[in-house]
């Protein structure tokens, strides 16, 4: 194998060493897939890399997401570059992207071009893993349950700020149950689980809510996470179908600017 890997974690990530003209080659892009599908989250330090190979790699690896300009969609909460900035601060809770669709996408790639002095470090949690690890009684008590999950109520949790204007594009996305636990093709199973996961249904709302907040402090332990503090140039690629992910806060007029290609999805929620 061409590839240099070194896991960062136990349950989590693994950075890989690479040169861009290598991780063009399809068979290598297909074991960096693999690789993504066992450690969660992979880093590619200061790999640099231009958007037209980001994009051309994230073809390689899955399906392209048209989004942005040709692929690439930009991270940052500067409203000039990027219309819909204000709600990229729903980023700083725990989360996966596109729990308002049946089939959230696969993963994402993720440069950084330019860093805020503060915060802005992206943390992720293997909810693979951590449900694996979860004691029987709380498989058993969790195992049919389903949740409703929302896009007002994620906003409503980042204190973003109700005007007209927000409620009426909040409103537009409506709210969609899954199941707690996802079991994929794969055999393995995920928690489905968020700053989005507004109630569990059928449970009275004090018994859902610690529920809720109870499996989120189980998955964002220590032990299921890695922090990625960024240096310039890093890439990294996430699987959102089994990692919540989060960036620590930084400020609005910080700079911060991420480059992102999101790669479509393969398997619909249970
Ligand atoms: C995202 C996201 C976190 C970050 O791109 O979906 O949540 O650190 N990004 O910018
Ligand atoms: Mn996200």
């Amino acid at each position: 194998m061409s590839l240099q890997v070194r896991n960062l974690k136990d349950t989590i990530g693994s950075e890989v060493i690479a040169s861009v003209e290598e991780l063009l080659k399809p068979e290598v892009a297909a074991q960096v897939r693999q690789l993504l599908v066992e450690r969660g989250v992979l880093v590619f330090p200061r790999l640099g890399i231009s958007d037209e190979d980001q994009v051309r790699l994230a073809g390689l690896i899955g399906t392209v997401r048209e989004e942005g300009e040709q692929g690439i969609f930009k991270i940052t909460l500067d409203n000039k570059a990027n219309a819909q900035a204000l709600y990229l601060k729903g980023s700083f809770n725990w989360h996966m992207d596109g729990t308002h669709d049946q089939v959230p996408v696969f993963g994402s790639l993720l440069s950084g071009h330019v860093l805020s002095q503060e915060g802005g470090d992206t943390l992720f949690a293997n909810s693979y893993a951590a449900y694996e690890a979860l004691p029987q009684a709380m498989k058993d008590r969790i195992a049919d349950l389903r949740v409703v999950h929302s896009f007002a109520y994620s906003m409503e949790q980042a204190g973003i700020e109700r005007t007209p204007e927000t409620e009426a594009h909040w409103n537009s996305i409506p709210d969609q149950t899954h199941a707690l636990v996802w079991p994929h093709k794969s055999g393995r199973k995920s928690l489905v689980i968020g700053c989005h996961a507004s109630r569990v249904v059928g449970l009275d709302p004090s018994e859902s809510a610690a529920l809720l907040k109870e499996l989120m402090d189980w998955v964002t332990q220590e032990r299921f996470t890695y922090c990625h503090k960024w240096t310039v140039g890093d890439m990294l690629i996430w699987d959102n179908t089994g990692v919540l992910h989060r960036a620590t806060p930084y400020a609005l007029g910080s700079g911060r600017m991420m480059h992102r290609t999101t790669l479509m999805g393969e398997e619909a929620f249970a």
